[in-house]
């Protein structure tokens, strides 16, 4: 088995913008007096603005008007966080794992569904270590489709079978899955279905992911 390329969600991987977005959506409900809280915040993690709106609503309706309005409104509220972010918001790891792919030679992107995710690379000051940039605008499916994997991938000139994507959200894992990708379900004590669970990128050097994910494939290949 060869690995020669790394695809990361952006929220929750690389960054906490997580709780960015959930102070946002929690001000905009707020004001609104739409009964949200953070353990509801949870399943909005990973999808779309639109459907996170969508979940945030449980259910009531309200005109297209209203619902770009709202919208707007969290999206102001969340880059006025992301303005204030600095390279001291990548999360432990982050900067040694990137380092040790690229020296490895893998090729590195980011598959990320938000909208804010290139402005996101710049206030971080790790852009450049990206061959390619999937976000809010590559593709119209979103997770857990695996359009925005694939998208990314085909940038990178790497197979799926032949990239692992790393991911806070099942939805992101799911997506990599569907798009027949490895996957390391990142921080997250609630994602069931990726390849390995790890808690941060600091508890990963690239090598010994390498190590397991061979081990991982040479049983399957045993198993037939
Ligand atoms: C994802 C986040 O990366 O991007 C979601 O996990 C967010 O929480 C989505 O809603 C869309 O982001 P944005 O910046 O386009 O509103
Ligand atoms: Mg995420």
């Amino acid at each position: 088995m060869q690995i020669r390329g790394f695809i990361f969600d952006l929220d929750g991987v690389i960054t906490d913008t997580a709780e960015f977005h959930y102070l946002a959506w929690q001000r905009l409900a707020d004001e609104e007096g739409l009964p949200f809280n953070r353990a509801d915040n949870e399943a909005l993690r990973g999808v779309s603005r639109r459907e996170s709106l969508n979940r945030m609503l449980k259910g009531k309706t309200i005109d297209e008007a209203t619902a770009q309005a709202y919208m707007e409104r969290k999206n102001i509220y969340y880059r006025d966080y992301l303005q204030r972010m600095t390279p001291a918001d990548l999360l432990p790891g982050v900067d040694t794992f990137l380092e040790e792919a690229r020296a490895a030679g893998i090729r590195l992107g980011i598959g990320s569904a938000s909208k804010n995710a290139g402005d996101a690379l710049e206030k971080l000051n790790i852009r450049h270590y990206f061959d390619a940039v999937g976000d809010g605008y590559s593709v119209v499916n979103t997770k857990p489709a695996p359009d925005l994997f694939l998208w990314t991938a085909g940038r990178l000139d790497v197979p799926p079978y032949e990239a692992v994507v790393f991911e806070d959200a099942e939805a992101g894992i799911d997506a990599a899955l569907a798009g027949g990708f490895w996957s390391v379900g990142v921080g997250a004590s609630n994602i069931h279905h990726a390849h390995l669970v790890v808690p941060g990128l600091a508890a990963l050097t690239v090598s010994d992911l390498l190590d397991r994910l061979t081990a991982l494939a040479d049983r399957r290949t045993r198993a037939g």
